[in-house]
């Protein structure tokens, strides 16, 4: 009898999920999806409001991604402003983002991936946390853990909380750095260093064990869009957008933000609340891009930091179009966002007491575009004549991802589904295809907090037969 999976919810990824697998009445795998299935607008609820106090307010957009979105919201309210923030102002909201980044990438890595990666797909769930970690490999745990504590204290240091920092304002930031918090961080850099690099050495060992998996996880040709700059390296925090196909061609290149409508559309599916975006001339499901770490070091020349370009090989040799080397592409930015940091830091201007324009807003509009850790991510503002917000849109990292997470998990279900017979390892794969994209759906939604996530079986007619929840 035809029946239907639902996974719910999907442990381990930030925020939860749906996924529902459609099973033919011989019990193959007719059809699957990844659902989020609430929203909550922010995108409304900031309608109003002040325009300088968005960076703070969108910036609970998310716990888990903060700093990501005070980023993209101070860059739109530069726009308003029509200011040229300090150059020392860029180079913090920089480092910043960038700590983002490694400590963000960390989780993904070690706190919700290695489990899978150290242990094997197949392990009991049980096991497969950052627990069974630290009994199999006491290092590669401990590593995480350091790591991600060194990205959150970088953060801590700028913005003087963890947690929703005030210290990124329009026109800048609002405190110089001090040359203690700069010595402080120097001093970590080379411990990061040295983690990324034994666990990218480790990587490279477990990579052989997963080509199954490499062949299947969202092994998808679509486009990949990403932020460049003139060096041709990785760019986190400004520049055009280059948009290339899946044979690596540049197909669209130093596009402006200001003008992204033109260029992304959002298309809606019955299944998601999360909107899919797509590549305007291309129409959809054509236009369909990947954005994040994979993308990104798709779209580049080169990393631009030296130890960060050794691996840079490492991923080239790889199937570059398997989602799988979101992992290894994810490794990879965090060397190099370290090794940034540390050159940023040394910038003989980077203690300039000079960190803020101030002005009234001069212009009606504005966008802001960065590269959050699970890829490109744009707040456009709106403003009346007293400087309320009249609209906001936010195209959310995550979001731009929903296609490729949608189609991985009907490859990861048509390949390890048979004749609808569920099992660990099977169930694992399913989320494990998720995690490599490391969705953020409190954003995605622009919903506070986490969301449920089941997976559901159901028969061709619609009928759940079999619920299943960790
Ligand atoms: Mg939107
Ligand atoms: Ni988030």
């Amino acid at each position: 009898m035809a029946q239907r999976i639902v996974i719910d919810p999907v442990t381990r990824i930030e925020g939860h999920a749906k996924i529902t697998i459609q099973l033919d009445d011989a019990g193959e795998v007719a059809d699957a999806h990844f659902h989020v299935t609430q929203v909550r607008g922010f995108e409304k609820f900031v309608e109003g409001r002040p325009f300088h106090e968005m960076p703070s307010l969108m910036a609970r957009i998310c716990g888990i991604c903060p700093v990501s979105h005070l980023v993209a919201s101070a860059k739109a309210c530069d726009e308003l402003l029509a200011v040229e923030i300090p150059e020392t102002a860029t180079k913090l909201r920089q480092i910043l983002n960038l700590a983002q980044m490694i400590q963000s990438h960390a989780l993904s890595f070690f706190y919700l991936s290695s489990p899978d990666l150290l242990l094997g797909m197949d392990e009991v769930p049980e096991k497969r946390s950052l627990f069974g970690v630290a009994e199999a490999d006491p290092v590669l745990a401990r590593d995480g853990v350091r790591l991600r504590q060194i990205g959150q204290t970088i953060i801590e240091l700028l913005g003087g909380k963890r947690i929703h920092p005030g210290w990124v304002v329009p026109g800048g930031v609002n405190a110089p750095l001090s040359e203690d918090a700069r010595d402080a961080m120097l001093a970590m850099i080379p411990e990061g260093l040295d983690i990324a690099r034994r666990t990218l050495e480790w990587y490279r060992t477990v990579l052989p064990y997963f080509e199954d998996e490499i062949a299947t996880f969202a092994n998808v040709k679509t486009l990949f869009m990403g932020l460049t700059n003139a060096e041709n390296t990785l760019e986190f925090y400004d520049g055009p957008v280059r948009i290339i196909n899946g044979t690596g061609e540049v197909i669209a290149d130093q596009l402006s933000a200001d003008h992204y409508t033109e260029f992304l559309q959002e298309a809606v599916e019955p299944w998601s609340f999360l909107k899919t975006p797509f590549y305007r001339p291309m129409g959809y499901p054509d236009g369909v891009y990947r954005v994040g770490p994979l993308a990104r070091l798709n779209i580049v020349g080169r990393c631009g930091t030296p130890r960060a370009d050794e691996y840079l090989g490492l991923f080239r040799e790889q199937d570059t179009q398997s989602s799988f080397h979101y992992h290894t592409a994810r490794l990879i930015e965090i060397m190099y966002g370290l090794e940034k940091v540390g050159m940023l830091l040394r910038e003989p201007d980077i203690l300039s007491k000079r960190t803020r324009a101030v002005a009234e807003p001069n212009r009606s509009w504005g966008v802001g575009i960065s590269e959050a850790p699970r890829g490109t991510l744009l707040h456009h503002y709106e403003i009346d004549d007293n400087g309320l917000i009249t609209r906001a849109n936010l195209i959310i990292a995550t979001g731009n991802n929903n296609y490729a997470m949608d189609r991985g998990v009907y490859e990861v279900a048509k390949r390890y589904v048979r004749g609808g017979s569920l099992n660990d390892g099977m169930l694992n794969r399913v989320e494990s295809i998720i995690r490599a994209f490391d969705p953020c759906l409190s954003c995605s939604t622009h919903a506070v907090g986490q969301m449920p996530m089941q997976v559901e079986l159901l028969t061709p007619n619609g009928e759940v037969v079999e619920v299943l929840k960790r």
